[in-house]
């Protein structure tokens, strides 16, 4: 059997550390705990953000299946921001920073204090990849614990949801709502604690991170406060003693098959634009090659069938009663779309983990459509290249909206000019709003358009105009939009030179984002190009500017 404790034994057994002995006879260990293996237990819980509002208390629960299996179990916190609250006013520029930090804060207390294993108990959309990053860049038995999905709101028999704030905005300045309506979905969209509750980037990565295998089975469906959840959380500890006796690893478990896995129920599901990004960090993380046309690949031959918010009907909360993640991923399986022979936290196979998995049972459920009449034959992820993405774009098109979009470019230099733009009625159908400067760099940070889109589409315009930019989208996003655009404007793309009035046209057919200027055009504009000063030079916003790579590498910062 492989040696359990053999991070910690350096601190507790080496003649040599007495001060390290001092210090864990100090936190309250006895003499029978120093040959225990030593679990770090790493919480994004805070209290100001739903998503996370719950995590310490679940990190308890963990701790306690941790004690039992005669582990030590050691909580520590790292940060998160809510994707929710940062959106707009430039708080956004921390959203996607915030995911290094976790991944950076997570392998350095592990790495320091020796522990032979962690269990992450995370919440919302950064926590999750930052989390696995960290796992596989230490590469010691790891369990991630998603805190689960939020319970829908509700208001004069609607369900509402986080989207549904946003959208009752869009109506408030189409003069669609009034006054006590507008307050009343504010008051009622979110009921308490969880993620996000459709398809969003949460959800969309804990049930991906659950099919590569990375926590187990019907972590990603509890809803945050379902029992399950709690009974996940004890069972935890018996799974990481398995993984310690048998050593499996993270870079076991995340394999080129695995990341394959995930993806298919990425773009099964209809998740959201930023596992893209995750997806190609998390791979760099584990040393394997993964691309944005791997990623193509993977959305070519998977369909979309399931019927889920943003685009579609449902909520993450409903998935549970018809068999959970689990149920997909083993119909999915049975139809070949899954690689059945990757291990899992579990000590066994993806294959034989879904052996103890629920069917789907196409007469009473609705939410999963069949492979064979899907809601769109193809996965919507779709990587455009192009004259305006030379280096390549992320769209999700879902097919509602159609495959193709030719229109006059809108450009807004920052987010927040669409917003006064709608105020003022100037967005008219046809048009291709160009929102740049919102990249890894030039954001910095590469915001979500959250706060746009659901404007947008609360204006009544969703389906008559297009968004593209350097920024990236909210998994709750849908509509005609292309994002992740590179190179980013602040290095100098394309899309730094389109101005009022160009031509733009997006063509899922042919994969092409073209700005129709011609190529003598193209050179003068950017003759004439100034990169703008970086906008932060300092703190942690000026290492990232001076450090992240660009959205068709994962935006990773730990690399040269
Ligand atoms: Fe946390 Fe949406 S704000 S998942």
């Amino acid at each position: 059997m492989a040696e359990l404790n053999k991070f910690s034994k350096t601190l507790t057994q080496e003649v040599t550390n007495p001060a390290a002995q001092a210090m864990l006879y100090g936190i309250g260990l006895k003499e029978e705990d120093f040959i225990k293996p030593q679990i770090g237990i790493a919480s994004t819980g805070y209290e100001g953000n739903p998503c996370n509002m719950h995590l310490n208390g679940l990190s308890v629960y963990v701790k306690q299946g941790v004690q039992a299996n005669e582990m030590v179990g050691l909580i520590f916190n790292t940060i998160g921001v809510s994707d929710g609250m940062t959106n707009g006013n430039d708080g956004m520029r921390y959203s996607l920073p915030s995911r290094d930090i976790i991944a950076d804060s997570i392998e350095t207390v592990v790495a320091a204090q020796w522990y032979d294993g962690v269990i992450a108990v995370v919440g919302c959309d950064k926590n999750m990849p930052g989390a696995i990053m960290a796992m596989a860049r230490l590469d010691r038995p790891a369990i991630m614990v998603y805190g689960g999905t939020i319970r829908s709101g509700h208001y004069k028999g609607q369900k509402l949801d986080i989207v549904s704030a946003f959208e009752a905005l869009g109506k408030k300045f189409a003069n669609n709502i009034s006054d006590e309506d507008y307050k009343g979905i504010i008051q009622n969209s979110i009921p308490g604690q969880g993620a996000c509750g459709g398809m969003y980037t949460a959800n969309t990565m804990a049930s991906s991170i659950e099919a590569m295998g990375l926590s187990l089975p019907f972590s990603s469906s509890y809803p945050a406060t379902h029992e399950g959840k709690q009974e996940e959380c004890k069972k935890i500890g018996a799974a990481m003693k398995r993984l310690l006796e048998l050593n499996i690893t993270p870079k076991d478990i995340i394999t080129k098959k695995s990341l394959e896995n995930a993806l298919t129920l990425v773009m099964a599901l209809g998740g959201s634009t930023n596992a893209a990004l995750h997806y190609l960090a998390i791979a760099r993380a584990a040393d394997i090659p993964l691309t944005l046309d791997d990623i193509q690949a993977i959305s070519d031959r998977v369909p979309f069938i399931a019927d889920l918010k943003p685009s579609g009907k449902y909520f993450m909360e409903d998935m549970l009663e018809i068999g959970g993640v689990p149920a997909v991923t083993k119909y999915l399986f049975e139809k070949g779309y899954i690689h059945g022979d990757c291990i899992t936290v579990t000590g066994k196979t993806v294959a034989e983990n879904l052996a103890e998995a629920p069917d789907l049972n196409f007469e009473t459920q609705k939410i999963v459509f069949p492979i064979e009449t899907p809601i769109k034959v193809t996965g919507h992820i779709q990587v455009l290249y192009g004259n305006l993405a030379p280096t390549g774009s992320v769209a999700k098109i879902t097919g509602k909206e159609g495959l193709t979009f030719d229109g006059e470019a809108k450009v807004c230099e920052h987010e927040s000019e669409i917003i006064d733009m709608l105020a003022k009625h100037e967005i008219k159908p046809g048009h291709v709003v160009v929102i740049r400067n919102a990249g890894p760099k030039g954001g910095p940070g590469m915001s979500e358009m959250l706060k746009p889109t659901s404007a947008v589409m609360g204006a009544g315009l969703g389906d008559k105009i297009a968004l593209i930019t350097d920024g990236r989208f909210s998994g709750g996003t849908h509509g005609f939009v292309v994002g992740h655009i590179t190179p980013e404007a602040f290095d100098g793309g394309p899309i730094a030179l389109v101005k009022d009035g160009d031509r733009i046209s997006i063509d899922a057919n042919t994969r092409q984002l073209t700005l129709h200027i011609s190529d003598e055009e193209m050179a003068t504009r950017k003759a004439a190009w100034v990169q703008p000063a970086p906008r932060f030079t300092k703190g942690m916003l000026g290492r990232y500017i001076r450090t992240v790579k660009s959205a068709s590498e994962g935006c990773v910062t730990d690399e040269a």
